[in-house]
């Protein structure tokens, strides 16, 4: 079983557009897919899920699909505090947060402040998230302890650069899943992501079920992981 699970929650606008629908209702039903991973992530015992949601890049989208999903955004952490505290679920939030509109600072503060305690599955959503910049932040705030003369040069090692990390108390995902069809990593957990599995599948994200967390989990239990090592 993996302990943690990270998801590239790709193909909204896709689905919508075989549908000959707006690409804001393809988010709305991203939307609802979300609820049912969490939800299956609880029922399967998994206890980290790690969605990325929102990238650094994305930022390059229309202003309206920009509003549409801030929207969809606000409505989740409203709306899902309750379903969240019965599931047991303890949401964190990676990214760059001084990139979004300061009222969903606070509501993300807000769920993240309620729901601390709760250690059933550890909800992260990855907003304006980016890989490299989340490195570069790292390496930004190692930079200033080192001029302040708090640590050395020599006291960097991988382990120490990892807590400077935002996901410095969340485990390296051990299994990665994108929809879609798309087989990258769009700048997502790079550096948490050395050894990861990864699960490609064609279907949308909005068609997301916990039938295909289950199907991912088996395929994930017939990888042999040697992390370099042969075998003997
Ligand atoms: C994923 O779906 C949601 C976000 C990246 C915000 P997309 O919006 O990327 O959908 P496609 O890839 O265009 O189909
Ligand atoms: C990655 O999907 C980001 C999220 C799922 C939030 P994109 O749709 O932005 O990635 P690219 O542009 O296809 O690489
Ligand atoms: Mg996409």
């Amino acid at each position: 079983m993996p302990k943690h699970i990270a998801i590239i929650m790709d193909g909204n606008g896709r689905w919508a557009a075989a549908r000959h629908l707006p690409r804001a209702i393809g988010h709305k039903r991203g939307a609802e897919a979300v609820r049912r991973t969490v939800k299956a992530a609880k029922n399967l015992g998994i206890s980290y899920l790690t969605l990325f949601g929102f990238s650094s890049e994305n930022w390059k989208r229309s202003h309206s699909e920009i509003l549409d999903l801030m929207q969809l955004l606000r409505f989740y952490l409203r709306n899902e505090l309750e379903e969240m505290m019965k599931n047991g679920v303890r949401l964190r939030i990676i990214g760059d947060r001084a990139k979004l509109d300061p009222d969903i600072v606070t509501l993300i503060e807000e769920v993240e402040a309620a729901t601390v305690k709760n250690t059933g599955v550890n909800l992260t959503l990855a907003l304006s998230y980016g890989g490299r910049h989340e490195i570069v932040e790292a390496t930004r705030k190692i930079a200033k302890e080192i001029v302040a003369g708090k640590i050395s040069a020599e006291d960097i090692s991988e382990s120490m650069f990892a807590n400077y990390l935002e996901t410095a108390t969340i485990p390296d995902p051990d299994l990665i899943i994108r929809t879609s069809g798309e087989k990258r990593i769009s700048n997502f957990l790079l550096w948490q992501s050395a050894y990861t599995e990864f699960v490609f599948l064609d279907k949308f994200w909005p068609d997301f079920t916990q039938k295909d967390v289950e199907d991912a989990v088996r395929e994930f239990g017939n990888r042999e992981r040697r992390y370099g090592a042969a075998d003997s």
